[in-house]
């Protein structure tokens, strides 16, 4: 077994046998979507959110916050073009690189900007995290859209942090490359990028060496980003991993916790 694979086994394992995100208190979720009615988005109290690592409203570091800023910059830079390439996806080399920290900062940061409407789905079918930072309890969400026991509208929940909207994953499954490259999973991609033609549509994946997911995901959205944390995954790791989504169009990669010092101009974001 090569040095890759016997890292890939060793990530995919350990993966398993953490918990998904912190453990939080979990509410019940009460703030569903109502199809159609998109203004009452604004509404909705926000979520109560205390995780400094995430930015919601007059939380989350300073720097950071700044840092998130400039990154929904380059990326409503880069997707606002002649079409509107509105499906992105977030994905790592490895796990607790900290892609769903980045797709949440990034989805919050976006939703805040007024005319932004965003949808954050949790494409993590096997260690769903997003439900747990914003501390909701969802019953069901993609999984049971997927095999047609909900609707869209039954699992859309409203945050209330600007116009975001939280697709969750519903649970776990063991076969999430199958689902997410399912007929239904591209129809599913294509109803929402044209139910909601100026919204922002944010997949949150698990770590592409691991597992096949986002790879095949990726086939179906316009752009990924790529998270990288500091001192995790080697160079040729990373190389790998995006020779393995070489169908997709990279938006960039997002270095994260960086141990670099501070300096003027220059956040450890
Ligand atoms: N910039 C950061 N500074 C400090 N801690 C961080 C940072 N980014 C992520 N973390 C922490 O690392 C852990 C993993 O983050 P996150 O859940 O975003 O990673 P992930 O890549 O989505 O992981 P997984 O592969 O399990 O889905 C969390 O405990 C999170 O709080
Ligand atoms: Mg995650």
């Amino acid at each position: 077994m090569s040095r890759i694979e016997r890292a890939i086994e060793e990530a995919a394992r350990a993966r398993q046998q953490q918990p998904a995100a912190e453990p939080a208190t979990l509410v019940p979720v009460t703030r569903l979507v109502r199809a159609g009615n998109p203004e009452a988005l604004l509404a909705t109290p926000p979520l109560e959110i205390h995780n400094p690592l995430i930015v919601a409203a007059g939380e989350g570091d300073l720097a950071a916050r700044e840092e998130y800023k400039k990154l929904r910059s380059l990326v409503v830079r880069q997707t606002r073009g002649e079409s509107f390439a509105n499906t992105l996806l977030v994905t790592s080399t490895f796990g607790e690189e900290g892609k769903s920290i980045t797709a949440l900062n990034l989805a919050i940061t976006l939703a805040q900007e007024y005319d932004h409407t965003v949808l954050l789905v949790d494409a993590d079918l096997r260690r769903p995290a997003l439900h747990r930072y914003l501390g909701v309890q969802p019953e069901v969400g993609l999984i049971q859209c997927l095999d047609g026991s909900a609707t869209l509208p039954q699992a859309l929940i409203k945050t209330g942090l600007g116009k975001l909207v939280l697709l969750p994953a519903g649970g776990s499954v063991s076969n999430p490359a199958e689902l997410l490259g399912s007929k239904r999973m591209l129809e599913l991609i294509d109803e929402l990028k044209h139910r909601y033609p100026d919204r922002y549509i944010i997949f949150d994946t698990p770590p592409t060496l691991p597992f096949a997911d986002a790879q095949v995901l990726a086939a179906g959205v316009d752009g990924v980003l790529f998270v990288v944390r500091e001192g995790v995954a080697t160079l040729g790791d990373i190389k790998e991993s995006l020779s393995s989504l070489q169908r997709a169009r990279l938006l960039g990669v997002v270095y994260n916790d960086t141990l670099f010092p501070r300096k003027k101009g220059i956040y450890y974001y």
